[in-house]
């Protein structure tokens, strides 16, 4: 039994719950750098071309490293880089310890590194445990069951078909990219699985090779200097065992499509978010932390790729007794309002869905857009761009930024003829707009000359996005106001304010188009978030948020539709907002 002083407590909390949320963090000053860090993705292939030949490469990023320190960046995170014939543009890999030719060569590599360190830039390389291309020599001695490779991936004989008697696929699994999880090898006369493309065979973690070999690359590429990973498909990485007859059982029909090719025609329980999984993260932590502890430096982090119910997810920070990722990635902001639409309320479901369920002592995070993802100004309306960007930088722990999201990117529209995507490929002219990741890839747009400044080439790999001439690094620096000022003034305050890097965060829906939050540390000045996500303006009274803020606030950021004045005052009550405006406030 609770004594009564502690469950009335407890109670408010719950009743307040329904409109406001109050998430106390540890108010200590001794932050790890991951722990406030601003993470940037960039997707090599379309990020700079140095070489002309329409490609995104190392040489390219190195030169644009400046860029980024430019921006407050802590850490670049970069898609795969490793060998790979490009199926699934790098995330198919033939060889984990050697760089992609047309992305450059591993001394390009270390000069990448070199010039990061000198800029004291952290650089992630992306890991791609699940699976590897099927032109890797560990495939092909696998086909050929050279001696130790045998298990080296998920084979299985089929079954055969009691009234054809012909032979067929050992489940009903379903790959992500559409069709059958498995393939028929004529060679080996087995089949073996593929979580993703027929091109990506999903290696056997219930090998204990296979799960040395992986930590072998970990520390391959901490060797050469890397300051952690972001961990691919990680909830995939087991699937359920065999059955005491040696069969894999099948899964069920989900009821939300029809479309029998689609992933989404079964339930995902067997194939997904398996308990073994979890332990496998804890298993390459010790890889980071041992790495560390012998070669010392800052810590290396692990961030791990997860679209899973929070019970799930939040099993990869560790518990009480094991440490796990430093980061699963938080992708409710992506996930909640896709399915409910962006409002206040569906943004405050998805901080919740992070805030409440993460476990104590660990550290939030927040990402609007990946490369799997349609841009964030895109889904979230190019109005809300700003909001967005500053939601993510005032909530507490790490800040995650795909290429482009600084400027306000939006999706590109791709022909099915420059289709690239095999997510989409693998469907059809009717189908793959609704499939395809080609969208959030074009090339990033650094000028408004050709090709945006990526690429001296006559075709690049993927068409531009045609809003270049306006959104891109060189019109937006020169402007008095543009979405790239504004994330860079939210940086600066993130670095330099004890009450972000710091404080706790109360949080609240205050109107059907209006969220507010409000970070506050004792001895610091709070720092107060409003957004009016709605098509029309509004007046608020913060009085209903929180009675403890001060008659007056002053402006620190605003958005790019605000007319307001930065530095000036406003009081508290009716407080009016703009369709789409946003502001950052101080209350000393
Ligand atoms: C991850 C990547 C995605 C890739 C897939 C297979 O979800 O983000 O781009 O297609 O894994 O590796
Ligand atoms: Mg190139």
């Amino acid at each position: 039994m609770q004594p009564l002083q502690v469950l009335i407590p407890m109670l408010s909390l719950v009743l307040l719950g329904q409109t406001c949320q109050d998430t106390t963090t540890a108010e200590n000053n001794s932050k790890d750098w991951w722990q406030t860090a601003q993470f940037y993705q960039i997707y090599p292939r379309s990020f700079m071309d140095s070489d002309g030949d329409g490609i995104g490469d190392l040489n390219g990023i190195t030169s644009k490293l400046e860029y980024l320190k430019d921006l407050g960046v802590t850490a670049a995170w970069l898609s795969p880089i490793f060998k790979s014939p490009m199926v699934d543009f790098g995330y198919d890999i033939s060889d984990f310890f050697d760089i992609q030719p047309e992305y450059g060569t591993l001394e390009d590599f270390r000069a990448l590194i070199k010039k990061a360190n000198e800029l004291d830039l952290k650089i992630i390389l992306d890991f791609v445990p699940n699976h590897s291309s099927d032109e890797n020599e560990w495939f092909k001695k696998s086909v050929k069951r050279e001696k130790g490779y045998e298990d080296y991936y998920v084979w299985h004989d089929g079954k055969v078909n009691a009234e054809t008697g012909e032979r067929e696929p050992p489940s009903n699994w379903l790959q992500a990219f559409r069709g059958s999880a498995w393939q028929w090898v004529e060679e080996r006369q087995q089949y073996y699985l593929h979580q993703f493309a027929v091109q990506q065979a999903d290696l056997n973690y219930r090998n204990p090779d296979v799960v040395a070999q992986m930590k072998r690359v970990l520390r391959y590429w901490l060797n050469e200097g890397v300051a952690g990973f972001r961990c691919d498909a990680v909830p995939v990485l087991f699937e359920v065992e065999m059955d005491e007859n040696g069969q894999y059982a099948d899964e069920e029909v989900s009821g939300l499509t029809d479309d029998v090719d689609s992933r989404n025609y079964l339930k995902s329980e067997l194939i997904e978010n398996r308990p073994e999984t979890i332990d496998m993260a804890y298993q390459w932590r010790t890889v980071m932390d041992d790495h560390q502890r012998i070669y010392g430096g800052d810590t290396r982090v692990l961030l791990i790729e997860t679209y899973a119910p929070p019970a799930y997810t939040m099993q990869f920070y560790g518990n009480r007794s094991v440490e796990g990722a430093h980061l699963p990635f938080n992708f409710n902001l992506i996930t909640v309002p896709a399915s409910n639409g962006v409002s206040a309320s569906s943004i405050k479901t998805a901080v919740d869905n992070w805030l409440l369920n993460m476990p104590a002592g660990r550290t939030a995070n927040w990402v609007i857009g990946n490369h799997d993802q349609r841009r964030a100004a895109s889904r979230y309306g190019v109005a809300n761009t700003d909001a967005m960007n500053m939601l993510v930088m005032i909530m507490p722990g790490g800040s995650v930024t795909y290429q482009g999201e600084e400027l306000g990117m939006t999706d590109g529209w791709i022909s099915w003829e420059d289709t690239q995507d095999p997510a989409a490929c693998n469907s059809n002219q009717s189908l793959y707009e609704q499939l395809t990741r080609d969208p959030s890839r074009t090339p990033f747009h650094w000028t408004s000359g050709t090709n945006a400044g990526f690429s001296t080439a006559t075709k690049t790999w993927l068409p531009l996005a045609e809003n270049y001439k306006t959104v891109n690094v060189e019109v937006e620096s020169a402007a008095t106001r543009s979405h790239l000022k504004i994330y860079k003034a939210l940086v600066a305050l993130r670095k330099s304010s004890k009450t972000l890097q710091n404080g706790s965060t109360k949080y609240a829906v205050l109107n059907e188009n209006v969220f507010v939050a409000k970070r506050y540390l004792s001895g610091s000045p709070s720092i107060v978030y409003v957004a009016n996500l709605g098509s029309s303006g509004t007046t608020i009274d913060l009085d209903q948020f929180d009675k403890t803020l001060p008659s007056h606030l002053t402006l620190q950021i605003r958005s790019l539709n605000s007319t307001k004045a930065e530095g000036a005052l406003f009081e508290r009550n009716g407080l009016s907002l703009a369709a789409g405006e946003a502001l950052v406030m101080s209350a000393s």
